[in-house]
């Protein structure tokens, strides 16, 4: 097959991951380019969410779309991976018989083989199993388009929140082999890579096999991975307060390459729904982890997950987490109103919150938040920050934008300055989502 394919993603950075690497997949064994839309493609692959109704809604309503779409188009084939897919199954296919391939989260690297399948027996395919980490053996080795990027360093999730699906949908945490996390942030860093973020939905539970028989934990890795010539900046997402160790808190001490922020999910501030969601920490402990963090590392900037409006939340809890999320100063959130999940617990739990009382919180939650950060960005006005220089700015091609170590876009007036180098910038002004700035100097590589 050769020609083009669409690929629609749905939800988190893990599902942006799994499809860039699905492009290189298909083009390394199918020679397939990417399309822009999805009328223009040989091959319509939806990588879907179910962490939320909503998203796994819209997956079966565009769905519909294809089915017209290859009315005219009988050649199109259809695939759909990701979450929805994982959770269910051939269902899809019995839904939507128009659909070609069906293939999970651990099995993407399967594609081409799904599709070969498909031709050959005129049948449609389903293949959701969770061979172990084998897809990562699988995968043409790892390119970048800009100089930061992002690495799999885990699948998975064993933590059985009641609210979510990421453990039936994506299996038990497995981590992939440490030498083998090296040798890719190692490549990258040779085609350019200065910034790594270290991605999982728990990297802190994050254990790799060393090639002599030991187990490498997450502090281990950033250690390594800070000794890579060229890689300047490390990132990862997500991290779980459960796993928060000492160790790793101390790192921000001894590792300047660091970032400046940590994405820190908490879910929400009273115990008693903490507790009903198992998240396994309390109230005082997640504060704790944040205020040594803190000693550790001033000024860095934190950001969450929330969940409004869990089965049972009173106002009093609601008004915990408030208070949580004013003392903590949280910079930025992703917060969503509690979506009923079926299979997990606590789908069966009862609830008697009116959705515009839930939906209410959340704007309140929300409008804090952003209020915070504002106060941050207008806090940083007359700094210098240290910025990766990412590419041309949206608006103006004469100006760079890059990022601050705390996570902040940044445009200023840079011509000549080369996407992947390090720029120290006094912050001008603060807008509504970014910062502007002038350029003060670049460092040398060996002092960024
Ligand atoms: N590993 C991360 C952690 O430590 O919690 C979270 C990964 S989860 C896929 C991403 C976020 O989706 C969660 O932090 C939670 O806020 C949200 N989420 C998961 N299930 C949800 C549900 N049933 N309703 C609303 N939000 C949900
Ligand atoms: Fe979901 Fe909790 Fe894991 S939110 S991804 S079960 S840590």
């Amino acid at each position: 097959m050769s020609g083009k394919v669409f690929i629609r993603t749905f939800g988190c950075q893990m599902n942006e991951y799994d499809s860039a690497k699905l492009a290189d997949v298909l083009a390394a064994a199918e020679g397939l380019t990417t399309a822009e839309r999805p009328e223009d493609a040989d091959l319509v692959v939806f990588n879907t969410c179910s962490v939320r109704e909503k998203a796994q809604e819209k997956v079966f309503a565009d769905l519909g779309r294809m089915k017209e779409l290859k009315r005219s188009n009988p050649g199109l084939m259809v695939a759909v991976g990701g979450c929805v897919a994982s959770q269910e199954g051939a269902a899809i296919v019995t839904r939507a018989p128009y659909v070609d391939v069906v293939f999970g989260p651990q099995t993407l690297h399967r594609l081409p083989e799904l599709l070969a399948e498909r031709r050959r027996t005129g049948k449609s395919q389903v293949d959701i199993s969770f061979p172990e980490i084998e897809k990562f053996d699988h995968l043409p080795p790892a390119r970048t388009e800009g100089p930061a990027a992002f690495v799999s360093i885990m699948e998975g999730c064993s933590k059985y929140c009641s609210f979510c699906v990421v453990p039936y949908t994506r299996g038990k945490e497995v981590s992939r082999p440490f030498d083998d996390v090296i040798a890719e942030v190692a490549q990258l860093a040779d085609q350019g890579v200065r910034e790594v973020n270290l991605l999982g939905q728990n990297v802190n539970a994050y254990r790799g096999a060393t090639h002599d028989g030991g187990l490498a934990d997450f502090t281990e890795l950033l250690l390594h991975v800070a000794e890579i010539d060229g890689i300047a900046r490390i990132r990862y997402t997500t991290s779980h307060p459960r796993e928060f160790s000492a160790r790793l808190i101390e790192a921000y001490t001894s590792v300047p390459q660091l970032a400046d922020h940590v994405h820190l999910p908490v879910q929400s501030g009273s115990d008693r729904v903490l507790a009903a969601m198992k998240r396994g920490y309390t109230n005082l402990e997640y504060r704790s982890i944040v205020r040594r963090l803190r000693k550790a590392r001033p000024g860095i900037s934190l950001s969450s997950d929330f969940i409004v409006g869990f089965p049972g939340e009173t106002e009093a809890d609601f008004e915990a987490t408030m208070k949580l999320v004013e003392e903590l100063d949280f910079d930025d959130s992703y917060s969503f109103v509690y979506s009923q999940r079926p299979g997990t617990p606590a789908a069966d739990l009862h609830d008697e919150t009116p959705q515009t009382v839930k939906l209410e919180r959340l704007r309140r939650l929300q409008a804090r938040i952003d209020l915070q950060a504002r106060a941050i960005s207008e806090s940083m006005v007359g700094s210098v920050q240290r910025v990766l220089v990412e590419r041309p700015s949206r608006r103006n091609a004469e100006e760079m934008s890059g990022r601050t170590s705390n996570n902040r876009t940044v445009n200023f007036p840079a011509a000549g300055l080369a996407a992947g180098t390090f720029a120290d910038v006094t912050i001008t002004s603060a807008l509504a989502h970014t910062l502007r700035g002038e350029l003060v100097g670049s460092p040398a590589m060996a002092d960024a």
